[in-house]
């Protein structure tokens, strides 16, 4: 028998009853219902992030119940049933008494029974938390046991009223970082810095942007991490001007720069990385020039992060440093001001500079509150990844055409501490000099 991981990738189980209690106590009369499908396509199985969260329950087909003094305790999990024939072609299963054991269900049953017993365990309920939008079995079962359920509430007057999306109790908590969810990450950084290093010396003209690609999602998994956390970008000249490009087939030209956006995963955990370098080992003027301006964005966004400070206010001093580059470049022309309130540098700079990490690439938690931009808090995790992009001519400025193919991202990792922040991603070189230095083994 293949001998199985920790399914918690070793976190302490403290953390995950910890977490429940919150949500236990925020549920006041309702349930909660998570779950881990099936890929009917037969693929490796990601396993869903909340029902990890909260319970360490990574198994395919998994469903976990919260309900505070319900009827089989406040946390009720159904895995599937040990079968021989199905775990030689799929791998062992820990069949319900192992999984409530391990994971500190108060009551663990049989998946096969989910569909008779989740009516009783849903009946009653004021609400119930549950993510809809999958064709899964499960939620018809849980719309179905709604409408029993309501069907026999209302003679009782009480519910359930409603479904609600679990993210309202589930991404503000799952916003802040437990010191173990950091030292997850920062093994998924530091996998993808190694990554990079390595592929960083097979950088050349002629080299096709998929061996990149394959050096870095190899690294990724012979390095111990879950592989990568996106699909790999390798987008070399105007390519890296595509946004979310992920074809990865064209072959890198001499005055090519190449934008490479890439992270490993590391027991669920994601870093998310971005590098621009000339193939040719050195940049341009014209490419140089908007390097500075991109490093300049990314530099000062991250020094300016600490707890007290918005994130929109990380956002305007990126995109406020760009602004002040291109004007002296003379590609945007007139009042700063009015760059801001016609949002023209939009045409260079089209995108966020920060994005939540965590188990998720674009993690869970709101951005905003009533319309005000969050604050940044001690443990929030975030990316700085200012770009600009000169796909084609801008009408009003002329001056793009000197750097039109130019494509520059740069992007790192950053936790915010109770001092200020720390760069998960800082290992990997960022100056123009040392990218230089290491392109095509040279460092
Ligand atoms: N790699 C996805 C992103 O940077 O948001
Ligand atoms: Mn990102
Ligand atoms: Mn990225």
């Amino acid at each position: 028998m293949k001998k199985s991981p920790d399914p918690t990738r070793g976190f302490s189980p403290e953390i995950f009853a910890a977490r429940r209690k919150r949500v236990l106590a925020d549920l006041d009369g309702s349930a909660l219902v998570l779950s881990s499908e099936t890929d009917p396509s037969g693929g490796r199985h990601r396993p869903d992030r909340d029902l990890f969260y909260l319970t360490g329950v990574t198994e395919p087909g998994a469903v976990a119940v919260l309900r505070a003094d319900g009827e089989d305790g406040d946390f009720v999990l159904f895995v599937r049933v040990r079968n021989a024939e199905e775990e030689r072609w799929s791998g062992e299963r820990l069949g319900p008494d192992r999984a409530g054991e391990m994971f500190g269900a108060d009551t663990a049953y049989g998946s096969d029974v989910l569909s008779k017993r989740l009516p009783k365990l849903l009946a009653g309920a004021k609400s119930m938390y549950f993510r809809i939008g999958s064709e899964s079995p499960l939620q018809s079962l849980v719309v179905g046991a709604l409408q029993t359920a309501r069907l026999q509430g209302a003679r009782k007057g009480v519910g359930p009223y409603g479904i609600i999306d679990p993210g309202q109790l589930l991404d503000p908590q799952r916003l802040m970082k437990h010191p173990e969810e950091l030292e997850r990450m920062r093994s998924a950084a530091s996998i993808t810095v190694e990554a990079f290093a390595e592929m960083l010396g097979a950088v050349g003209q002629g080299v096709g942007e998929w061996e990149l690609e394959g050096i870095l999602d190899g690294a990724f998994r012979r390095k111990g991490g879950g592989g990568p956390s996106y699909p790999t970008i390798v987008g070399s000249g105007a390519n890296a001007c595509v946004l979310h490009y992920v074809e990865n087939n064209c072959r890198m030209g001499d005055g090519d720069l190449v934008l490479v956006d890439a992270g490993a995963e590391a027991d669920l955990y994601v870093s998310d990385v971005t590098r621009t370098f000339p193939v040719s080992g050195s940049f341009t003027a014209a490419q140089r020039a908007i390097y500075d301006v991109v490093l300049e964005a990314h530099d000062r966004a991250i020094e300016a992060i600490q707890p007290g400070v918005t994130v929109e206010s990380i956002h305007h001093t990126a995109r406020n440093v760009c602004i002040d580059g291109l004007l002296e470049l003379g590609v945007l022309n007139g009042d700063k001001e009015k760059v801001i309130d016609t949002e023209a540098y939009k045409a260079f700079f089209p995108h966020q500079t920060s994005h939540w990490l965590g188990l998720d690439v674009h993690d869970v938690g709101d951005y905003a509150h009533s319309g005000a931009s969050r604050v940044l808090e001690r443990g929030m995790v975030l990316t700085v990844e200012p770009g600009l992009y000169f796909q084609g001519a801008v009408e009003g400025s002329a001056s793009a055409d000197d750097y039109v193919g130019i494509g520059i991202r740069i992007e790192d990792d950053v936790v915010v501490t109770a001092e200020g922040h720390e760069v998960l991603t800082a290992a990997l070189p960022v100056s123009a000099e040392e990218i230089e230095g290491l392109v095509g083994g040279k460092g």
